[in-house]
């Protein structure tokens, strides 16, 4: 079975072609980065104008890598949403337009099931179930994973996504939008120790996140002062320290509630390095392992819709694959998406 997948939930435009038997054969994207940054942030307008411009000849060259005609292509699966509601209706518009053209099925898929289901990728997937710690620019969550389409959302963010804090925190260090990958790079000059901010709700029970106080924090350190590189480095470190040892410590509690053996880290800061050895060291402590995607699967990319709209397909009988082509929708709890 051959799907092509195609993400433009926000900033990146991202077309790949995957196969149930070969896996991934192509993978296209074009980020819209450089576009934003003189805003200093995603300018929604902009975002869905660039995805229409993008998205055909993404599809074309997608194609021939691939080596694949229209007649090898088994359906169309697109981020259906969370994310941008004109940036989701340009992509579904899109892919349904080639689904009804082609006739073949399309498959709208739920972008943070893309973003949890990357792992499986890699040669190294982890098998069913598993936890999932997806942390991304615009969410922060931890859900137990049953099965395909089966997920409970253990904990998440009561405010700012993790990567949102990175950004904020970025930006206040004087570095480009979206900063997260930059003030990790600056952290590693940092020194430990130098300015400790808070572990937001670790004193508490339960697997919630908070980071907007974290931001603040960062607000008050900097304010007034004039840093040079090595106290700006300080900064990003403690202020890197404090997210990765919230996430860690909520993710070692999960483990032991789920007592599950497998753990997933996915989305944006899942290519953070710190939190990565990090939650590996916590795996093994709790006699589990951890699986993540490859740095460039973290981030936004089609290559994880096609594999998790190919799944949805294999698991959907043919007389039923018309129910799977979904409606653009900007908020979606991923409880809701069933199988
Ligand atoms: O998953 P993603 O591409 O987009 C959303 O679906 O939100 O995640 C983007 C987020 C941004 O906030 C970015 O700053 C952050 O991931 N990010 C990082 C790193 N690389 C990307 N944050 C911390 N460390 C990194 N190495
Ligand atoms: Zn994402």
């Amino acid at each position: 079975m051959r799907i092509i997948g195609i993400e433009s939930s926000c900033d990146e435009t991202a077309v790949a072609v995957y196969d149930s038997e070969r896996g991934l054969l192509a993978h296209r994207l074009h980020s819209q980065i450089a576009m934003h940054q003189a805003y200093g942030g995603v300018v929604p307008e902009l975002a869905s104008r660039d995805h229409v411009r993008r998205l055909l000849p993404l599809l074309r060259g997608a194609l021939a890598d691939a080596e694949s005609g229209r007649e090898t292509i088994d359906g169309v699966a697109y981020t259906a949403g969370p994310g941008l509601i004109g940036a989701l209706l340009v992509g579904a518009g899109f892919a349904r337009s080639l689904a009804y053209a082609w006739d073949r099925p399309a498959i709208g898929v739920h972008h943070l099931e893309g973003h949890l289901l990357a792992p499986l990728l890699e040669d190294d997937a982890p098998g069913f179930p598993f936890l999932a710690l997806l942390v991304s620019g615009g969410h922060t969550q931890l859900v137990d994973v049953a099965a395909l389409g089966r997920y409970r959302v253990l904990g998440e963010t009561l405010d700012d996504a993790a990567g949102e804090a990175f950004d904020k925190t970025a930006k206040m260090l004087g570095l480009p939008y979206p900063g997260g990958a930059a003030l990790a790079q600056l952290a590693e000059q940092g020194r430990d120790g130098i300015f400790h901010f808070p572990r937001p709700m670790l004193d508490r029970p339960g697997l919630n996140f908070s980071f907007s106080g974290l931001k603040t924090a960062a607000l008050v350190a900097l304010r007034g002062r004039v840093l040079d590189d090595q106290a700006r480095a300080d900064v990003a470190r403690g202020f890197q320290d404090a997210v990765v040892d919230t996430l860690a410590e909520k993710a070692r509690r999960a483990l032991a509630v789920t007592g599950h053996r497998r753990l997933v880290v996915a989305g944006g800061v899942g290519a953070n390095r710190k939190l990565r050895e990090r939650l590996s060291g916590i795996a093994a402590d709790n006699g589990a392992r951890l699986y993540f995607p490859r740095p460039e699967f973290c981030t936004d990319n089609g290559a994880m819709i096609a594999l998790a709209g190919c799944l949805r397909l294999a698991a959907c009988a043919a007389p039923e694959r018309g129910r799977l082509a979904l409606g653009a929708r900007s908020s979606w709890p991923l409880e809701n998406v069933g199988i």
